[in-house]
């Protein structure tokens, strides 16, 4: 279902957001809208239908709880900083997949930033067939649409571009450095905390438009990931042991997958390479890549210009992998 945001309730939300440490009284909003308090009433009943906590005093009027906003378009587009990245927004409170969602858009033109989000997804989607974990009320699932100017054969690379912007939003809030794991793995102490899914449409020399996924598991506890995940997965509140606003960091993701991606088009990929490798803990130790049809054993050694994994075989032989999946 998609979010429906009417204009005068974000106005109303507007105004008690300014006045959200006294109270904001009906008949200062019935005069500031032209409209009878009963009107004004059925206005705060829908703005409380949308998940926001509003106390309401007979004698004072409204006061709007800031401490527990509700997840949607409107609250993450209030301050955004960035320029392009998540200015249009479409927001659900269920759907199947970001990913296919903003396929849909992009096919139909949506411009570059365009930003799916959705508060659960009932097909997630993981890379290789495999599903992503999408429970309700939690976690961040959104999709990006870019079309970058590069040859297809390089989109890969945003992936990595991707993994930056969110291996450093990680780090706002978490003591703990997290790691990536190539290509698109985010993890905190060893468990996968973020994933990231890249899908393109492209002709032979030239990419339409490339989908960035990114699923970052936030306030999930440990009871809500499936028996099999616990031991590989984990979510931010599990690791630093508070709740995250999920508004806040939608916000830090975009605004670093901005910059990251603004360096990238200007400067190539070297600066990500650099960044990406302060993130790779993972060098010097001996990996299993699964590919297709067989599986490579070696020793990581980082990625090259690229973005390729460097694997040292027993051999001596350097094998550049350009996709597969690492398991240590
Ligand atoms: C992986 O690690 O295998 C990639 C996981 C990507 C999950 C995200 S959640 C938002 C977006 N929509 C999807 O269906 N998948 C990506």
């Amino acid at each position: 279902m998609k979010d429906q945001t009417i204009s005068t309730e974000q106005e109303i939300i507007r105004l008690l957001k300014k006045k959200s440490r006294s109270y904001l009284s009906g008949q200062t909003l019935s005069k500031s809208f032209g409209l009878s308090r009963t009107a004004i009433w059925k206005h705060i009943n829908a703005i409380k239908e949308m998940g926001y906590f509003i106390e309401a005093s007979p004698a004072k009027g409204y006061r709007l709880n800031l401490d527990n906003l509700p997840f949607n378009a409107f609250e993450i587009s209030s301050n955004l900083k960035t320029s392009f990245i998540g200015k249009d927004i479409s927001f659900y409170k269920d759907t199947g997949s970001t990913n296919d969602a903003a396929r849909a858009f992009a096919i139909k033109g949506a411009r570059e930033g365009f930003a799916v989000v959705a508060d659960s997804q009932t097909k997630g989607k993981g890379r290789l067939g495999r599903s992503w974990e999408s429970p309700a009320g939690v976690n961040i699932y959104t999709s990006i649409v870019l079309r970058p100017s590069i040859m297809p054969l390089f989109a890969p690379q945003l992936t990595l571009v991707s993994a930056v912007a969110v291996a450093e939003a990680i780090s706002k809030y978490s003591q703990k450095t997290p790691e990536v794991k190539w290509p698109n793995d985010i993890l905190i102490n060893s468990k996968k905390v973020a994933g990231i899914l890249t899908e393109m449409n492209s002709e032979t020399d030239r990419i339409n438009f490339v989908i960035i996924g990114i699923g970052v598991n936030i306030n999930m506890t440990r009871k809500m990931f499936p028996e099999e995940l616990r031991p590989i997965a984990t979510s931010l509140k599990e690791e630093i042991g508070k709740e995250i606003s999920r508004i806040d960091f939608i916000q830090t993701l975009y605004l670093n997958l901005e910059t990251w991606y603004k360096r990238y088009l200007k400067h190539g990929f070297e600066p990500i390479r650099r960044a990406w490798t302060g993130y790779f803990t993972m060098a010097g130790r001996v990996v299993k890549v699964r590919q297709m049809d067989k599986a490579i054993v070696g020793v990581a050694m980082g990625i090259d210009d690229n973005g390729e994994l460097l694997l040292r075989e027993k051999s001596g032989n350097i094998t550049r992998i350009i996709s597969g999946d690492v398991e240590i």
